[in-house]
């Protein structure tokens, strides 16, 4: 799990997870791919729904402490294929920008259509991203800095093309002897407007929405991070 999500995902965990499900509603026994499922604070929510989740989770520390939240946690990463999953999907969900660290809109087309792959009929695909606008205030900033608890997050954004952005997070985590420790971690993350995002879905794709952090419809690229959710037609 990244830095940066770490320490953010702890200071605002209901917010924009609130979106999502909203959107999906109660599972009523249906079946979720919680994709990045980290340590489950996502799949916990959606258990408690009544969704039956599967989460898969490139770290082990972190699929470790998700497990318990979960149906089933697959550990794998990725970047290496996908890994055999049991069966297919009523809702795929990937959550906090997964798909901003694919670097080309290629690699976005062969997300969807996995996704699409691993969908029952009429199953719906939710993943939220960081929008074009969004990285690039984060450039034009010197850096941002947050504290949460005695820790502190520094993130500090750059690109060279505008297109990649690389970000350096550093967190500075007090130790129990009062020492602090730097921590730091860099990735890359790239967007796309919006209208190119829609058009890639709706090649598989129906009923997609868009829609900004305070549930509302955001078909505009104002927003800094949007969520889009489209069904697999039945
Ligand atoms: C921001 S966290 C997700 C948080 C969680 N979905 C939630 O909403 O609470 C992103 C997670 O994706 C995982 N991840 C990143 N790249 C991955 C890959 N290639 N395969 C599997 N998991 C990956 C990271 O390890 C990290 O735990």
């Amino acid at each position: 799990m990244s830095l940066a999500s770490r320490y953010t995902l702890k200071g605002d965990p209901y917010s924009s997870h609130a979106v999502v499900l909203d959107w999906l509603g109660d599972g009523r026994g249906r079946r979720l791919l919680d994709v990045g499922a980290a340590d489950g604070l996502l799949s916990r929510l959606l258990t408690a729904r009544g969704w039956k989740v599967t989460g898969l989770e490139a770290d082990p520390v972190a699929a470790a402490a998700g497990a318990p939240h979960c149906e089933r946690m697959i550990v794998a990463d990725l970047d290496a294929g996908v890994p055999p999953l049991p069966g297919d999907f009523d809702a795929i969900v990937c959550a906090y920008q997964g798909v901003n660290h694919l670097l080309s809109l290629s690699a976005w087309q062969s997300f969807f259509g996995c996704a699409y792959r691993h969908l029952n009929p009429g199953g719906m695909l939710v993943f939220d991203i960081a929008t074009v606008r969004y990285l690039m205030t984060m450039a034009s900033i010197p850096k941002v800095v947050e504290q949460f608890g005695d820790n502190y997050l520094q993130i500090t954004v750059s690109t060279t093309d505008g297109a990649r952005f690389r970000w350096h997070i550093e967190v500075f985590e007090l130790q129990r002897d009062g020492r602090y420790v730097l921590l730091t971690q860099a990735v890359e993350m790239r967007s796309f407007p919006v209208d190119q995002v829609k058009e890639a879905l709706c090649r598989r794709f129906t009923d997609i929405e868009v829609i900004g952090g305070d549930g509302r419809s955001a078909d505009r690229e104002s927003e800094g991070r949007i969520w889009l959710a489209c069904a697999r037609p039945s």
